[in-house]
């Protein structure tokens, strides 16, 4: 008889695991031993749901509202994502164009298993956030990495896009403000990368996620640009709604029903009491603490860039959102005068030796990857002033 579990599907080996994750369970022992870490890995808020959405989530169990929902989700919430639009962009977009969702990551599954078919490849930058490749990998497709580097702002271009593109190739899909670089692709250069791939007849997916958090500009979305883009958003980040596992996509009209079958049939709806609670969000109290925060985010951008780049990291392009630093360590030197090996033996020492948590640059693609670290401010200001102490201390600064 044969003792061992039946095998597993191959699509389970390109699913790689995330190297911080080995991090973050090494500084959990440090912790458990006693010692102090600063976490700037977590690209996670540390502001939760503000006051009205409690109580509006409180208010949907106690009467229960706690039914499956319809698969695109509940009217009120697609009208009032529909409203967002309207009151911050001056855009119309058709509540039928909103398809709610489990998170950002449920909308990147459900587009990804909508468009891509065995053998269709997306275009991705390189360095980007690491699901979409693994995404890509779990609906059976593929994805292309295309070197993004800082004279793009880590985005991708209409010029970079044009060598790449296939037989195989079936769109892009990018994020602005991006994780991890925080950078924003430029409304310009954005433009060209639509009329570029809409014109091969390609897909255009727009990862908003981070939407809500810029710092030295106003939000734009792609939707402004051509109603055949699809935009994601989310209320894990703007909304400090990580875990209540809510997002959406607006959908050009003609992928809509096929999204909802998929959605039927992947996980039947959003959660039902996130749907209800998060109305409260787009009320005038929410939306100030909304904005407070943003403001907060951007203090934090503004204090840890110039004290990395007072450390001697190099930071190529100003993180102008999201709330991530993309961070060149090839210039660094240890106390003693040595160069380090590369950013993930930097981010190992760090954290054995000076009690900080980041993630090295090969979470997130192959470019470069050893020249880079991410360092998250979702944090306290205090952690990242103990942070830069720490830092400071261990390269002898
Ligand atoms: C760029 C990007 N997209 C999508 C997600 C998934 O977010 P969620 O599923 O919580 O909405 C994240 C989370 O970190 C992200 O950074």
């Amino acid at each position: 008889m044969n003792a061992s579990a039946p095998s597993l599907a191959r699509r389970c080996d390109a699913v790689a695991p995330f190297f911080v994750l080995e991090l973050i369970k090494e500084a959990g022992q440090l912790e458990r031993s006693g010692r102090s870490i600063v976490h700037l890995s977590v690209g996670e808020p540390d502001f939760t749901a503000p006051e009205p959405v409690v109580r509006a989530a409180q208010a949907a169990v106690e009467s229960g509202r706690s039914r499956y929902t319809p698969a695109l989700g509940i009217t009120a919430l697609r009208e009032a994502i529909s409203r967002f639009y309207r009151d911050r962009f001056g855009l119309s977009v058709e509540p039928d164009r909103v398809v709610i969702t489990a998170g950002a990551s449920g909308a990147l599954v459900l587009l990804l298993s909508a468009l891509l078919d065995p053998e269709d490849e997306v275009l991705l930058p390189d360095p980007c956030y690491p699901c979409n490749r693994h995404i890509a990998s779990a609906v059976g497709a593929r994805f292309r990495l295309i070197t993004c580097g800082p004279a793009e702002r880590f985005q991708l271009s209409a010029a970079a896009v044009e060598p790449a593109w296939s037989a195989h190739t079936r769109g892009v899909l990018i994020g602005s403000p991006s994780n991890p670089t925080g950078t924003t692709i430029q409304w310009d250069a954005l433009a060209q990368l639509c009329d570029r791939v809409l014109a091969r007849g390609g897909f255009v997916l727009v990862d908003e996620i981070y939407q809500g958090l810029t710092y030295d500009h106003a939000p734009a979305t792609a939707l402004s640009l051509d109603p055949r883009v699809a935009v994601i958003n989310s209320f894990s980040k703007y909304f400090g709604m990580t875990g209540w596992r809510l997002g959406w996509i607006v959908a050009p009209p003609e992928w809509v029903a096929a999204l909802e079958r998929l959605s039927q049939n992947l996980y039947l709806c959003a959660s039902a009491i996130a749907q209800h609670a998060a109305l409260a969000c787009f009320e005038a109290d929410s939306l100030e603490v909304f904005e407070q925060r943003r403001e907060q985010f951007r203090q934090r951008r503004n204090f840890l860039l110039p004290a990395l780049r007072q450390l001697g990291f190099g930071v190529p392009v100003v993180p102008d959102g999201a709330f991530y630093v993309y961070a060149d360590i090839s210039t660094l030197t240890r106390a003693d005068g040595d160069r380090f090996e590369g950013s993930s033996q930097f981010a190992r020492r760090l954290l054995h030796e000076a009690g900080v948590c980041l993630v090295p640059g090969k979470d997130f693609g192959r470019f470069d990857a050893e020249r880079y670290v991410r360092l998250s401010y979702a944090t306290s200001m205090e952690k990242l002033q103990e942070a830069i102490r720490r830092i400071g201390a261990y390269l002898g600064r």
